[in-house]
C-alpha cells in the first residue's frame, strides 16, 4: 500500500517539507510505499474553470499537476501538511486542490482513499484547526475517508516544528492513525 505526502509550503526545505519527509519515513518503517509532492519544487497553476475535464478530457494546463494526478490516483493514503496563511491553507495548496476537480469529475478517483491533515503556524493558535478543517473539506468532497490523530483533528504545530514537542506528537499520532486505518482496511 502506498501513502503520498503533500507539503503545501512554497519554502523549500522548510518546516512543512521536513515534516512530510518525517511522516513518510514513519510510514516506510511500517512497510508502506511512499511518494511525495512538494509544492516548493512544483509548478501548479490555478484552475481556470475551462470545463474541459468535465468532458472527460485531459487538463489543458501543462504543468506539474499532470504528474500529481497520477501520484494521487496511485495512493491508498494521502497526508497533507500546510502552513497557515491568514488562518487557512496556502494559495499554492489550494491551486493543487482546485485542479484535482478533474479526478472528481472523471469518476471520483480519490473516493475511499484515507486522508489526514497537518497544519503549521507561526503562532500557537494561528488558525491551525481551521486550516486542517479546510484540508478535510477537500478530502470529504472527494469522498475520502478522513482520520485525525486519534483524539483530535490532526497534526497541529508551531514553527519551528522540530522544537514543538507536543505538536510533533500530534503529527506522529496522525501518520500512525492513517497507517492503522489502511492496515485495518486490508483485513478480510
Ligand atoms: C503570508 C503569510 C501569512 C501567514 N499567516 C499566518 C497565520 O495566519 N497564522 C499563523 O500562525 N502563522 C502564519 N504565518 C506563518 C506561517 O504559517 C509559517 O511561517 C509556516 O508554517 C512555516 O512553514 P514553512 O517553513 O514550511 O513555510 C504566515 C506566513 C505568511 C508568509
Amino acid at each position: 500500500m502506498k501513502i503520498i505526502g503533500i507539503s503545501g509550503s512554497p519554502v523549500a526545505g522548510g518546516n512543512n517539507d521536513k515534516l512530510i519527509e518525517k511522516m513518510l519515513d514513519i510510514a516506510e518503517a511500517r512497510g508502506f510505499g511512499t511518494e511525495k509532492v512538494l509544492i516548493s519544487a512544483s509548478r501548479i497553476a490555478p484552475c481556470t474553470a475551462c470545463g474541459v475535464c468535465g468532458k472527460g478530457e485531459k487538463c489543458p494546463i501543462e504543468d506539474d499537476m499532470q504528474h500529481v494526478y497520477h501520484k494521487l490516483v496511485e495512493a491508498d493514503g494521502i497526508i497533507v501538511s500546510s502552513p497557515v496563511y491568514f488562518g487557512t491553507m496556502t494559495a499554492q495548496l489550494k491551486a493543487l486542490f482546485d485542479r484535482s476537480v478533474l479526478l472528481r469529475r472523471q469518476g471520483f478517483k480519490l473516493s475511499n482513499k484515507v486522508g489526514a491533515a497537518i497544519a503549521i503556524g507561526g503562532s500557537r493558535n494561528g488558525g491551525q484547526e481551521k486550516t486542517i478543517q479546510s484540508i478535510h473539506e477537500w478530502m470529504h468532497i472527494h469522498g475520502m475517508i478522513v482520520v485525525g490523530d486519534g483524539g483530535h483533528f490532526g497534526g497541529i504545530l508551531r514553527k519551528p516544528a522540530a522544537e514543538d514537542e507536543e505538536g510533533m506528537k500530534t503529527a506522529v499520532d496522525t501518520i500512525n492513525k492513517l497507517c492503522d486505518v489502511l492496515q485495518m482496511m486490508k483485513l478480510p
